[in-house]
């Protein structure tokens, strides 16, 4: 948080903002559906493509801000296992704009102390991206600020059908299934849930990410197209989260009637 404000004059507009969000209620992973490329593009007469390129920036300033602020996660959303779907040469660019955002972020991933992964079925992307993804997972994996992970030829259910193929081992052998276990089994491994999902230009849907992770997650969604979005938005997304409250299935204590008679009943074990 303080790396946040050291950067930010007290005149920046992003100031008050920042000074606004409570440090000590931070979501510990914020993951994002970067969605309004192509329509972004459209509204300037643009090949798709240029959406995408002009995507390139707000992910930049996204990631620096979240390793400012001292996240733990942040999951972005490359491309879906249905993005195959688009045009070939739209897939093309997003390779090469992978590889490049890569190749030119590295530097800056150190400076800032960020672990890059990424999930989905990454051994059915082209050798060149592969490659890429590989050396900046291992020259990273020593640091220890903010994860950037990447989800890209991810999808949810594919997700689940990866898990449940070993899960059906791991029962074999006699493990218990719960949901340890099946988190235990999915990409996500090891990282917490995300504690807030952004989207992006205005569609009100999931679109098969992080499935089962996004169980809790507070969801925040902006008309703003990806490429417009801003350091502001984000901060504004955070302070939105914090006004939330979360329950988790619960009710809040200040609306307990008298807690003499709301006696707590036990969990029934699954
Ligand atoms: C969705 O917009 C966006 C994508 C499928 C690709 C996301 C890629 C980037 C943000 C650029 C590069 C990213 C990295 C990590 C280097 P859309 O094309 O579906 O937009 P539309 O719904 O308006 O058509």
């Amino acid at each position: 948080m303080k790396a946040l404000l050291d950067v930010l004059a007290p005149h920046d507009p992003d100031y008050s903002l920042a000074r606004a969000i409570d440090p000590d209620r931070l979501p510990e992973h914020i993951a994002i559906i970067m969605d309004g490329n192509g329509r972004w593009a459209r509204r300037r007469s643009l090949p798709r493509v240029a959406g995408h390129k002009a995507g390139i920036q707000p992910v930049r300033a996204t990631v620096e801000t979240c390793a400012r602020l001292g996240l733990r996660a942040l999951t972005l959303y490359a491309f879906s296992v249905e993005n195959w779907k688009r045009p070939r040469a739209e897939v093309e660019t997003l390779w090469r704009l992978l590889h490049l955002y890569l190749r030119r972020e590295l530097a800056e991933m150190h400076r800032h102390d960020i672990r890059f992964t990424a999930i989905g079925r990454i051994d059915e992307l082209p050798g060149f991206v592969r490659q890429e993804l590989q050396s900046t997972i291992d020259s990273t994996a020593a640091n220890s600020g903010l994860q950037l992970n990447l989800a890209i030829n991810y999808g949810g259910r594919a997700e689940l059908v990866d898990a449940v193929k070993a899960l059906v081992d791991d029962a074999r052998r006699g493990a218990v299934i719960d949901e340890a276990a099946i988190s235990a089994r999915l990409y996500t491994a090891g990282m917490p849930d995300p504690d807030l999902l952004i989207r992006t230009s205005g569609e009100m849907r999931v679109s098969n990410f992080l499935l089962w992770q996004i169980a809790y997650a507070e969801l925040y969604v902006t008309e703003t197209l990806w490429p417009d979005f801003t350091r502001a938005e984000l901060l504004r997304a955070i302070l939105d989260y914090q006004k939330r409250d979360r329950r988790f299935g619960g009710i809040q204590e200040v609306n307990l009637p008298d807690a003499d008679v709301m006696e707590p009943v036990s969990v029934p074990s699954r």
